[in-house]
């Protein structure tokens, strides 16, 4: 039976709940009972994570009395492409799975992204189940419904918005977690508690939090964002805090830095900029430099103003001749504020001077 297990329960255009828990996989077969009827499953998962995770799952979800196929590809960002996406519809063809059938998510943002977009597109719409297997997977990417693959021309290029029959985060699987990809999951564990709440950011620092706590907090906050604006035409827009500086980041470091490193400068860069503009106290980017040096991300890197210009205008969120900026006004609230294009550069080169 599962015992200390959380649930929190989504109100989007598909109802989920996210149960969290330590020793979930082994529950699964037994969550999904209790919303969809054993049928055919197709797990989705990656190269690092098949061998840990998967006969767990599989074990799981036959005891249920779901069959499990399963279809894993080399991991990493470069595998959410295209033909990855191609790949994964033709092994779901191949093998007759039908639209009463059901993808299983068992990863990282990039198995989520790229599985949840397929079970968009295969036979127009098919149940998808998200088991995040990373702290940033848990805490953002497996919640709220965005699924994409990238392009060529840029990250998350194609993709839709679709939710989730349920998420079922295991917090155990963490332990496996590189050092590098925990820490790149605490930088939007700390932009949750700077968006949102100065004593969660407090229990942070006292380190008293337990895991499981951790991602119901934030996973709650997500979700409240996600019901109010599913689609990304406001408020949502928040969640992109230290994200504007944090693509260009990225790119600049030829992908060296993870998401989550380039998240935690752009952040820095944010809080800078704001102080910058007067919005908030002198101060808070120091206090915003500690606490994530508490959790070992970087908090600076060496790029220049037309660097970080260049990549956030290419960013496909920006509209007209304005580009919308998330600032802390102070730990635990940020506004939205537009500013002209034009003054972009100039802007960044006092933030980082
Ligand atoms: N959809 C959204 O709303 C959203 C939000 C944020 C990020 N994202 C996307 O998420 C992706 C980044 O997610 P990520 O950081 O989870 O990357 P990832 O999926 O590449 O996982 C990071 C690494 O950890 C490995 N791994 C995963 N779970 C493991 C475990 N338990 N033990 C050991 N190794 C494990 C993976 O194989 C990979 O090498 C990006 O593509 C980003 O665009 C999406």
């Amino acid at each position: 039976m599962m015992k200390n297990t959380k649930t929190v329960a989504v109100k989007a255009s598909g109802n989920y709940d996210i149960t969290i828990g330590k020793g979930l996989l082994s529950n699964v077969g037994e969550i999904l009972k209790g919303i969809k009827k054993p049928c055919r499953t197709v797990i989705v998962t990656d190269s690092n994570v098949d061998p840990l995770y998967s006969d767990a799952v599989i074990e799981s979800l036959e005891k249920a009395g779901y069959s499990a196929d399963k279809y894993v590809f080399a991991a990493g960002e470069k595998s959410k492409n295209a033909a990855t996406f191609v790949e994964i519809l033709e092994f779901l063809a191949s093998e007759k799975i039908t639209r009463s059938d059901l993808l299983v998510a068992l990863g990282g943002g990039v198995v989520g992204d790229i599985t949840g977009f397929a079970a968009s597109c295969y036979l127009r719409g098919i149940d998808f189940v998200q088991i995040p297997t990373t702290l940033l997977a848990a805490v953002d990417s497996s919640v709220g419904g965005k699924t994409a693959i990238d392009l060529k021309a840029g990250k998350n290029l194609a993709g839709a918005f679709y939710q989730p029959i349920a998420v079922i985060c295991d917090t155990d699987t963490f332990e496996t977690l590189p050092e590098k990809e925990v820490a790149c999951g605490y930088a939007e564990v700390i932009k949750y508690g700077i968006l949102f709440e100065k004593e969660f950011c407090d229990s942070l620092m006292s380190g008293k939090c337990d895991i499981d706590e951790i991602v119901e907090k934030c996973v709650i906050f997500k979700r409240d964002i996600v019901e109010r604006d599913e689609f990304d035409n406001g408020e949502r827009k928040l969640l992109n805090l230290g994200h504007t500086a944090a693509h260009g980041i990225e790119k600049v470091s030829g992908y060296s830095l993870t998401h989550g490193q380039a998240v935690a400068v752009g952040t820095v860069i944010a809080t800078k900029i704001a102080e910058n503009f007067g919005i908030c106290k002198e101060g808070t980017y120091r206090e915003v430099e500690k606490m994530l040096e508490e959790f070992n991300l970087p908090t600076k890197y060496d790029i220049t103003a037309e660097e970080l210009c260049e990549a956030a205008l290419s960013d496909k969120k920006r509209q007209s001749s304005k580009l919308t900026l998330v600032l802390p006004e102070k730990i635990g609230k940020c506004v939205l504020y537009d500013v002209d294009v034009e003054n972009l550069k100039d802007i960044f080169s006092k933030a980082i001077g």
